[in-house]
């Protein structure tokens, strides 16, 4: 057994914008668990973490993609006493695709990591949040959730469960000990692919839009400790939510085609 130290569990803490809460944790004193799928990511993320930070981390090797996954991540805590008092549900399939020339997997993978595994997770780690007199639960969605995206049609939609599934847990939940937070931040340059996503866009679009992992990190977490429901890092951001509502739904979607369209990888 442990000791029994109180921790904030990231998934997707090896890289991207979970490496970059792992590093705003770390550095506000927060003990981590971090849950990804490739070992050689993984030990290195938490190696740099060990050389900066004194707090204690530990990670697991799980494939979220996997049925059993969430109650492999519960039992890896209860059986070694890791108390989550923070669980970050941040991992995330996004990408680019022609629905109709895409595989099945490509759409199951977004659904069992986006959607299944952030459920499950939550429902796995509630009784152990609720045991604590204060816990707080931060959700990772996506400006995409707002819109019906062509060419990220699961990406999107996911997106969309995330936020309403969030809202609707956290007023289930009012009165208790346990906060929802939900992020969702427009594009931020993490993963090569993302990159290469974002550089196909003009730069004025990038200026206005686009994000440092580390900001989105740092607003996510004040906010969370702040127990604010819904958060959208930057004014550009909130403002384009806003002026969207005027504009109708066929026009927006396919402006959002044109702009997508150009990211297809197949
Ligand atoms: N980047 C953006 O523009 C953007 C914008 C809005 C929202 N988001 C959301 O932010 C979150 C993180 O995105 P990101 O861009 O930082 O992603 P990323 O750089 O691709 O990192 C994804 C992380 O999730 C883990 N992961 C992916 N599939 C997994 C699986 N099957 N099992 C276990 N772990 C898995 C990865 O671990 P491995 O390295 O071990 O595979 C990695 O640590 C996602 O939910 C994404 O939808 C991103």
């Amino acid at each position: 057994m442990g000791k029994e130290l109180n921790y904030t569990l990231i998934t997707g803490g090896s890289r991207g914008i979970g490496n970059a809460l792992a590093w705003e944790c770390a550095s506000r004193g927060m003990n981590l668990l971090l849950v990804s799928k490739q070992a050689e990511g993984l030990n290195s993320a938490v190696q740099s973490l060990r050389d900066e930070f004194k707090v204690d981390i530990k990670s697991f090797l799980v494939d979220l993609r996997d049925l059993d996954a969430p109650q492999k991540v519960v039992n890896w805590c209860s059986e070694n006493g890791y108390r989550v008092d923070i669980l970050i549900n941040n991992a995330g399939v996004a990408g680019t695709a022609d629905f109709s020339k895409s595989p099945l997997s490509y759409s199951d993978e977004r659904i069992m990591v986006n959607i299944r595994s952030l459920v499950l997770l939550t429902r796995l780690f509630l009784p152990e949040l609720q045991s604590h007199s204060k816990a707080h639960i931060l959700n990772m969605g996506s400006l995409s959730a707002y819109y019906p995206l062509p060419f990220k049609s699961v990406y999107g939609a996911s997106k969309a469960f995330v936020v309403s599934f969030s809202r609707a847990i956290n007023e289930e939940l009012r009165g208790g000990t346990v906060q929802i937070t939900v992020i969702n931040p427009n594009g931020v340059r993490t993963n090569p692919d993302t990159f290469k996503r974002i550089n196909t866009h003009s730069r004025i679009l990038k200026f206005l839009f686009i994000m440092d992992a580390g900001d989105i990190a740092r607003i996510a977490i004040d906010k969370m400790l702040k127990g604010k429901l819904v958060v959208v890092p930057g004014f550009m951001n909130r403002f384009l939510i806003l002026i969207s509502r005027f504009i109708p739904s066929r026009i927006k979607e396919k402006l959002i085609a044109h702009i997508f369209g150009k990211e297809v990888l197949y």
